[in-house]
Formats: C-alpha cells, sequence, structure tokens
C-alpha cells in the first residue's frame, strides 16, 4: 500500500513510518518542519529503504500540494497538527487554523478520490471529564472559551465531526484515532511535553519543574505502542466511520513522575512546584485525570499496549542521553 503522511516528520509521524515501510508499504511523507525535524526521518530517506520513501516539505494548508500528494496514495494518516499545550496558549488562532484547515483540506482531496483518511484526534478533547476511564461516548467538558488551552481540544473537535460527516455524509472512509499522552524517542520536549522536559532537566541537573501541585495524573503509551494502534486501525474495515480510544492505562501522577525520574536518573535534581498562571497563562486549567478506557479497539482488532511505565521511561532516557541530545535541547 500507498500512504501519505502528513506530519510525516514528526514525532509520532516518524514511527508511523518507520512500522509501515519495515512492512512494506511505500510513504510519502509531508511536513513542514514546523515542530517536526528531518533528523528523525534521516535514517529513513538516506538507508536501505530510501525507495520507499518520500519527502516533501510543505504545507496541508497548500491545497494543490495535498491535492498532488494524494493522487499518489491509497491511503491518509492526518497527523500535521499544532499540538503542545504551550505551543497552543501562545498561538491559539494559529492552532486553530491550521488544525481545522489542514483537516478540511485533506478530507476535501480525499472525497475526490475515495482515499481513506485516519484522522487523529487527542484524549484532550475529553477535557476535565475525570470521571474514571473515558469511553469514546463519555461526555466532553471544557472550560471557558476565553481560556486559550482549549483551542486544541476545540479544533480537534471539529477535525473529528468533519471525519464522521465525511463518512456519513459523503461515504469518504474515515477513522478517528483519539491517542492518549505518547512518549518515546524524537518526542521533544519544547512544547509542553512532561516526559521529555523532566528528562532532560534530571539529566542535566536541573530542578524539574511541576506545573501545579503535580497531583494531576496521566496515562503514559509507548509510542510503538500507539503506532500498533494506529495500524490496527488502518488495516481494519470495520473501523471506518468510527472513533478508538488509543492510549495505555500506566498511570502516575505527575509529581510521582518527577520522583520517579530522578530516581532512575541517579539525578541530584529537586523538584520545584511552579503555579499554572506562570507556567502558562492567568486562569490556566488543567485535567485532573486522563486514563482511556481501550476496550472498543481491543475488542475490534485485539490491539493492547504492551510496554510498561518503566520500560518507557528507560527509552528515552537512553535516547535523550545520545550524544546528539545536548545540541538539540540548546536548540529549543
Ligand atoms: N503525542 C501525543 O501524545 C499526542 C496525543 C494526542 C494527539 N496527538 C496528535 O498526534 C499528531 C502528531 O503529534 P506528535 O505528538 O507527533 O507531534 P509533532 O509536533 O511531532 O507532530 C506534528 C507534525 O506536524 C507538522 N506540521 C504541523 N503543521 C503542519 C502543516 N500545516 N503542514 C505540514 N506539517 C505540519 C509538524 O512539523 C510536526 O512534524 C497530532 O495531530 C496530535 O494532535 C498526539
Amino acid at each position: 500500500m500507498r500512504y501519505l503522511i502528513t506530519g510525516g516528520a514528526g514525532f509520532i509521524g516518524s514511527h508511523v513510518a518507520d512500522r509501515l515501510v519495515g512492512r512494506g508499504d511505500t510513504v510519502s511523507l509531508l511536513d513542514d518542519l514546523s515542530t517536526g525535524s528531518t533528523a528523525n526521518i534521516q535514517h529513513l530517506l538516506s538507508g536501505p529503504s530510501s525507495a520507499a520513501v518520500r519527502f516533501t516539505e510543505g504545507s496541508v494548508l497548500d491545497h494543490s500540494l495535498v491535492s498532488q500528494l494524494t493522487r499518489e496514495v491509497d491511503v491518509i494518516v492526518h497527523l500535521a497538527a499544532t499540538v503542545g499545550v504551550e505551543l497552543v496558549v501562545k498561538k491559539p488562532l494559529e492552532t486553530l487554523l491550521n488544525n481545522v484547515r489542514g483537516t478540511e483540506i485533506v478530507l476535501d482531496v480525499a472525497v475526490q478520490r475515495g482515499t481513506k483518511v485516519l484522522v487523529t484526534s487527542t484524549s484532550e478533547i475529553y477535557g476535565k471529564n475525570a470521571a474514571g476511564a473515558l469511553h469514546e461516548e463519555s461526555d466532553r467538558i471544557l472550560g471557558s472559551l476565553l481560556k486559550a488551552r482549549w483551542a486544541y481540544a476545540t479544533s480537534k473537535e471539529v477535525d473529528e465531526i468533519f471525519a464522521f460527516e465525511y463518512w456519513r455524509q459523503r461515504k469518504l472512509p474515515t477513522v478517528v484515532a483519539r491517542l492518549f499522552n505518547c512518549v518515546g524517542p524524537r518526542q521533544t520536549g519544547a512544547y509542553g511535553m512532561v516526559v521529555p522536559r523532566f528528562v532532560r532537566q534530571a539529566l542535566t541537573g536541573e530542578d524539574l519543574t511541576v506545573f501545579g501541585d503535580g497531583t494531576q495524573s496521566r496515562c503514559f503509551c509507548h509510542v510503538m505502542d500507539a503506532v500498533g494502534g494506529l495500524v490496527a486501525l488502518l488495516d481494519c474495515d470495520e473501523a471506518i466511520g468510527d472513533v478508538f480510544n488509543v492510549g495505555s492505562q500506566n498511570e502516575i501522577s505527575v509529581r510521582s513522575l518527577a520522583e520517579l525520574l530522578i530516581e532512575m536518573t541517579a539525578s541530584s535534581s529537586s523538584i520545584r512546584y511552579v503555579p499554572y498562571s506562570e507556567a502558562y497563562e492567568p486562569g490556566f486549567e488543567d485535567m485532573e485525570r486522563r486514563l482511556p478506557d481501550i476496550s472498543k479497539i481491543t475488542g475490534l482488532t485485539g490491539w493492547v499496549p504492551r510496554q510498561g511505565l518503566k520500560e518507557i521511561l528507560e527509552d528515552v532516557i537512553e535516547y535523550e542521553r545520545r550524544p546528539l541530545a545536548g545540541a538539540e535541547a540548546a536548540d529549543v
């Protein structure tokens, strides 16, 4: 099969490319390198599989470019988006334009040829719903629209509605995956992602900056596991027209995460608590808990995440210890 991966030089996109190329598919990667990097795909572009990979630097907002690239593929994996709490709070308008218009263009182009599209959404769309494991039909409890952070969840909600309605009304095969906190090698800590940021702070002996009181909890899923979930959905015709949580139930509070990483890296760092208003913006709201119910995707495809929290963190620590990591950290 031939795949177009938008956001293909990003964290998740580059791992999706690895998996697809590894099983014999060809991939066309489109990325504007706003948060992604060619370093993430260099091994694909220059390695033995280079004939199966093509990279185009450009934007999903470029209708004619997306149209041209779509002509050459069977399936689109749409990952390009403005991501990361820090970035979203700084640039809510850009987030909306990029995420909503980008998805609209991808679907508009895909419908002309009936090209299947996997749209990636997020656990953020459940907002402040902290009532245990969230299943796909759980309520969304979002805060005031005057708070910039909700721009991301709102943009992804619109993306989901686009995907559902293109299927319902225009018979375009679409699948929506709601990703819950993926982590692993190649994720940058530059835009508010907590695990790579903590690991870098621990390795350089800086204080680990916990935003809020650290009691908020998250479930971290290894990116390789998450990619397995995305590929299982891509391969499953019964998934079309539907939405699936993709994440793990490795739950930990942010404070315990900081303590665990200090221990695992044998770091001399301390923990420093930073109020949300200082870290992001006055009145910033966070989610207390974000635990996925994954029974829907497991029931349909058999997919379950395999990696435990310690294995995941070990992978990130090893990645951040590689010689280049220091230079990259200085860049961001
Ligand atoms: N990482 C997570 O835990 C997580 C959780 C929920 C949802 N997601 C979703 O997964 C997708 C990938 O996220 P990621 O974590 O790999 O982040 P990422 O920032 O590494 O990936 C996004 C990629 O899209 C590219 N991009 C942004 N705007 C673009 C545009 N207009 N045209 C072309 N390329 C563009 C960026 O340069 C980057 O390479 C996103 O849609 C995100 O919303 C990720």
